[in-house]
């Protein structure tokens, strides 16, 4: 008989946080977001850590040398866009490199892979200075991710870092896990330009999805004594769904979206009645599977889709735009009397609410000038 999960699939607009007591010694400028992004002994430091959580999406449209860079100064990671020739990928990876060089951030440089073409494309890329890896996949419990991070092990060891998924459950967090991912990423369907949901029935709430495998990784962490550190990925729509999903557990959050409508993303500034708009499409989408791979052989286009193609508001610099978010962030950390994202996850107070309280959390009953 088929397995019924407890309670409903919920969404981070349905939370919000309950502020806790602040002590006169919490201030917005005392806020650390450091985060452990890689597998590492309970109790001990982790090898990589971001100064921010935020990761940026392994997207065509949202992540190229430009946005990892830009990113990268301000202590978050991109990771380069699979979805493109090995060769044009390592260029990216090599320029990226190129902009670091002699820095710390150099150990941060990112890249997508496939379980596909991995062989070929991560040979090519850690030879081009990539450090940290992602399998790009839309749905990861499977066996082909083990077989990649088996691969990359074997081959590399511990001296590159690679991440896997996407899980939204217990069962998928522990298969990444034991396969020895080093972080796993948690959404299926929540992105903004997603239709997987639509197309396949395939996907949790994105917030039901973190609360879930958060539990899972800490019993994990208890189990074995190994931290798995998870990535809450899609579905932000708003700047306080990222405080959201740190204080549901989520160690770091990917974002594409945000990321696609700064200045820096590669995509085309469009005008349209007067406002900027930024292009965003997703990997499913006819325009993203429209590279080389999928006119091949056994990579044959796929017959439907999964994402769509987009016009999105254009948001300025993307260090005026993160540095804006860290400050909502950080003021939220206060209302909870939290300093890191360690008490912000132990002092969390979260509640569900209604669809009428939702109305009432925007502007209502005046008319906006
Ligand atoms: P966003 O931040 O809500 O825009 O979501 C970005 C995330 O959506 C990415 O990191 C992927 O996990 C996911 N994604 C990207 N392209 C597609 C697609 O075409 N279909 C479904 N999910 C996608």
């Amino acid at each position: 008989m088929a397995y019924y999960f407890d309670g409903k699939s919920r969404t981070f607009a349905e939370y919000l946080l309950i502020p806790g007591f602040t002590p006169k010694s919490v201030t917005a400028d005392k806020v650390d977001l450091r985060t452990p992004i890689t597998r590492h002994k309970v109790g001990t430091q982790a090898e990589y850590e971001l100064q921010i959580p935020f990761m940026s999406a392994i997207m065509q449209s949202v992540t190229d040398d430009k946005l990892a860079h830009e990113l990268g100064k301000l202590g978050g990671l991109g990771f380069i866009f699979a979805a493109q020739s090995v060769e044009k990928q390592t260029k990216m990876v090599r320029d990226l490199y190129a902009k670091f060089k002699g820095t710390e951030n150099e150990k941060f440089i990112g890249a997508g892979i496939n379980t596909h073409d991995y062989k070929e494309r991560v040979t090519a890329l850690v030879d081009a200075g990539a450090r940290v890896l992602c399998i790009d996949s839309s749905e990861g419990f499977t066996e082909w991710q083990s077989k990649c991070l088996n691969w990359v092990h074997e081959n590399y060891g511990s001296d590159i870092k690679i991440g896997a998924g996407n899980v939204v459950d217990a069962d998928g967090f522990n298969y990444l896990a034991d396969c020895g991912a080093d972080f796993v990423k948690v959404g299926i369907g929540g992105g903004s330009i997603c239709i997987t949901r639509e197309a396949k029935g395939i996907g949790r709430g994105q917030a039901s999805a973190i609360i879930d495998v958060a539990a899972a990784r800490d019993a994990y962490a208890t189990k074995t004594g190994e931290y798995v550190p998870i990535c809450s990925d899609g579905g932000i729509a708003r700047d306080y769904h990222i405080t959201l999903a740190l204080a549901m557990g989520a160690d770091m959050v990917m974002m594409g979206k945000y990321f696609a409508a700064f200045d820096e993303s590669p995509t085309a500034a469009v005008t349209l009645d007067g406002r900027t708009y930024k292009q965003y499409w997703g990997e499913g989408s006819a325009r993203a599977q429209n590279w080389e791979r999928y006119n091949q052989g056994e990579f044959a286009r796929l017959k439907f889709e999964e994402g769509v193609d987009s016009l999105i508001l254009s948001n300025g610099k993307l260090a005026d735009g993160v540095n804006q978010t860290l400050s909502k962030i950080k003021s939220a950390f206060v209302n909870c009397g939290a300093l890191n994202l360690q008490e912000l996850r132990d002092k969390a107070k979260l509640t569900v609410i209604s669809g009428q309280s939702i109305v009432e959390g925007g502007a209502h009953d005046v008319k906006t000038v």
